[in-house]
């Protein structure tokens, strides 16, 4: 039986190779915890990698130079999910979501709590500035017109990429996603990636997506849910990323000056993805073992 893994960006081949490793390795007997185990330890590989502006150790920092981590991971049996947010300090921030989902009661914890959790749960503090980063944050700080300075500033588009993770096995799916969020957002600022239904969404009865972007966009539209809810509808993978991504599009045309794009894999294993700027969107898909590098297409 095939099994399937699929993650954004030009690290998403890091993601893609962390999990199938870990898929290959694992002795766990249960093939929906392996698959669960393997994607999270994707998605941590990514966050482990310092090259990587957006996500973890290394991601760029709020504009007070703190980095502010959010993770969630769901499951497509029971629709288990755990997440976290705003959280500082821990890494990877997606175990502790899986934490969160397995020795909690809740679906979500945020900021101190979070951290207090994680602290309980054995996890060490961590400095997840780099020096890279830091001199970002400073370079940005100098730069900054201070009377200009407002709330929704937007940050350079490299800044707001995060890697979500999808696997599939058997007709199972998991999908992870964890991301440092916008460079030089407010502290607290929390986007689309930790939330259930925005930034993610898995039911093995229909497929399972996850999203990358700017948070805001891509949260006011339900962007993961609306293309699962659209390949339970009929639609292939493929279909129901561009259906979703056009449906933004026509909505609010002013979308299109964001990056927000989706890949997915529906309950039979098909794999899609859309962005509304596909010229700057590329995924890895990693089927038993052969990586392919997909680029999302304009129609
Ligand atoms: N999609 C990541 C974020 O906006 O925080």
């Amino acid at each position: 039986m095939q099994t399937i893994f699929a993650a954004t960006w030009w690290f998403g081949r890091i993601g893609v190779e962390a999990a199938y490793q870990r898929w290959q390795e694992s002795k766990e007997s249960d093939s929906a915890l392996r698959l669960l185990d393997a994607v999270v330890e994707g998605a941590a590989a990514v966050e482990r990698d310092p090259q990587v502006l957006s996500v973890g150790y290394g991601g760029l920092p709020n504009r007070d130079g703190e980095v502010e981590l959010d993770a969630a991971v769901m499951e497509g049996s029971r629709l288990s999910a755990g997440a976290v947010a705003g959280v500082r300090g821990v890494l990877p921030a997606i175990y502790l979501a899986r934490d969160v989902m397995q020795h909690t009661p809740h679906l979500m914890l945020v900021g101190d709590g979070a951290v207090r959790f994680a602290l309980q749960q054995g996890y060490e503090p961590q400095q997840l500035l780099t020096a890279e980063s830091l001199r970002r944050w400073q370079e940005w700080r100098r730069q900054r017109t201070a009377p200009k300075e407002v709330s929704t500033e937007r940050s350079p588009a490299e800044a707001h990429d995060t890697v979500g993770v999808l696997g599939w096995n058997a007709g199972h799916l998991v999908v992870a996603c964890t991301t440092s969020g916008l460079a030089w957002k407010m502290p607290g600022r929390v986007g689309d990636s930790p939330i259930v239904g925005a930034g993610l969404y898995a039911d093995n009865e229909a497929g399972a997506a996850v999203c990358t972007g700017v948070g805001e966009e891509i949260w006011r539209f339900a962007l993961a849910s609306r293309v699962v809810e659209a390949m339970r509808a009929g639609y292939s993978a493929q279909q129901a990323c561009q259906r979703s991504v056009e449906f933004m599009l026509r909505r609010l045309p002013e979308v299109a000056a964001h990056q927000c794009a989706v890949i997915a894999i529906r309950a039979d294993g098909e794999f899609g993805l859309a962005a509304t700027q596909p010229e700057r969107f590329e995924a890895f898909v990693c089927r038993d073992g052969a990586i392919e590098r997909v680029q999302a297409s304009s129609g």
